[in-house]
């Protein structure tokens, strides 16, 4: 007989129903924080008509309104703070593409919350207190990099903070410190193992096991690509700087099957992008994040736009899964009334056998009509007419799965910008519209 080792936490240990019990007690006390000590929010529920007293079951959380990432915006740059700014110990943002980024905070409470969440994601992923822990999210204002560091501390391993960049350099740490787990975003960790190769080393040669990749969107393909080259498990991390950073859902390594919502710390809703009703379990549409325990910045049914579904949990049934998420809203690119996201022309292009893992979607406009041309390196061991046949298998399957004609055109290898941290799948060379 062998002997299982649990490894829960006491919040993994919940029943379903201890766990309803507590996510009404952390909402109402979030609610009622929220109205208390934040104008904004306030104002949101007295323009909707809503008190706290009103959520008496967490069914009621569907009567308050809506956050918008616009909304923590004009609030730029600590307006949504819950605690004085002497209570805050750490400040994170988030990019922002266009305009001025969202800013976050976090109490000493709030940042072992945090580490917590993520000891709990490492160790579902199949990492051990002991363990060398490789940390290549950037480190900074992103959430990637401290947030996974201070989880893996919380869990007793030995972390690594690499950062991301200087690539050569990373791969010279992983064969001399001999990492068990990785965490790096998937595109990133391409880059490494391009360098590994480049070095001579054979990937499946290293210490490492594990994998823990997020921060963009991946796909089905991609795992087998990174797990077959690299001889790992591959499992997914979601998070948002918004709602705390890495460590909100995370995959457990022993189903691979979707994430496990963090949900005594974070309550999800799937709704209808559009109408903003709550859905079904099941439904797919846009998750929707209210924080049941954070101080220095709780959100109520914060927007993340992206887009996913909510499933009954396995590995923890009390907690639910949420599936891959395979887009934003904002990716979406629609072209001659076609929908489509970049991970559907990812999942493409993973299976031609002359295709590398490496491509870029740009957009141009030909007298009226959109064009999308897919850039994509061949693996290095494709000759011309195997480069050929591949970008002609492209153009037919992505017109078969999609439904739509695109350009392919094949690459040398090693000519396509790399990743160091999040990619940049798209550029729109449209011009003004
Ligand atoms: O990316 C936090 C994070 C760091 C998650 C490291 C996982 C690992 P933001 O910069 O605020 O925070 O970006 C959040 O990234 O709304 C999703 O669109 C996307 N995203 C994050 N994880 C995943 C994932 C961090 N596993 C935004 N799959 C989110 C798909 C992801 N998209």
């Amino acid at each position: 007989m062998t002997m299982h080792e649990d490894l829960r936490d006491a919040g993994e240990r919940l029943g379903a129903a201890e766990l309803a019990a507590l996510q009404l007690d952390r909402l109402r006390a979030t609610l009622r924080r929220a109205y208390e000590r934040v104008p904004f929010y306030r104002q949101a529920f007295d323009k909707a008509g809503v008190h706290p007293d009103d959520c008496r079951s967490l069914a009621d959380l569907a009567r308050f309104p809506f956050t918008a990432k616009a909304d923590l915006r004009d609030q730029y740059p600590f307006g949504m703070f819950a605690v004085p700014r002497t209570e805050v110990r750490r400040i994170h943002a988030s990019s922002g593409t266009t305009g001025r980024p969202t800013v976050v905070g976090y109490t000493e409470r709030d940042l072992s919350t945090w580490a917590d969440v993520v000891a709990r994601s490492i160790r579902a992923a199949g990492g051990r207190p002991g363990q060398v822990v490789h940390v290549a999210y950037g480190y900074g204002l992103f959430t990637g990099g401290l947030g996974a560091h201070y989880g893996a501390e919380r869990l007793g391993c030995t972390v690594v903070p690499a950062s991301g960049g200087m690539t050569d350099r990373q791969v010279r740490l992983i064969q001399d410190f001999r990492p068990e787990v990785i965490m790096v975003t998937p595109s990133y960790m391409l880059t490494l193992l391009d360098e590994m190769e480049r070095q001579g080393i054979d990937p499946r040669s290293t210490s490492l096991r594990t994998g823990i990749f997020g921060a963009e969107p991946w796909t089905e393909a991609m795992r087998r690509e990174i797990e077959d080259r690299l001889g790992i498990d591959a499992v997914d991390i979601y998070g948002l700087s918004e709602v705390i950073g890495p460590g909100v859902a995370q995959e457990f390594a022993e189903s691979k099957d979707g994430l496990h919502v963090w949900e005594d710390h974070f309550y999800p809703e799937v709704v209808d992008p559009l109408t903003g009703e709550p859905l079904p379990e099941g439904e797919p549409g846009e998750l929707v994040f209210t924080s049941l325990t954070k101080e220095a910045m709780p959100v109520i049914r914060y927007r993340t736009r992206d887009l996913t579904r909510l499933l009954p949990g396995t590995a923890r049934p009390a907690f639910r899964r949420m599936e891959r998420v395979t887009g934003r809203s904002d990716d979406m690119l629609i072209l001659r009334g076609v929908n489509l996201y970049p991970t559907q022309i990812e999942e493409i292009l993973l299976r031609i056998p002359g295709l590398a893992p490496h491509f870029q979607l740009r957009l141009t406009r030909e007298g009226r009509l959109d064009v999308l041309t897919v850039r994509v390196e061949a693996r290095r061991e494709a000759d011309a007419r195997l480069r050929e046949e591949s970008a002609a298998a492209a153009v037919r399957a992505v017109k078969e799965g999609i439904g739509v004609t695109v350009e392919v055109e094949v690459v040398d290898p090693e000519t396509l910008e790399r990743s160091v941290g999040k990619i940049r799948r798209v550029s729109d060379l449209r011009g003004d519209r």
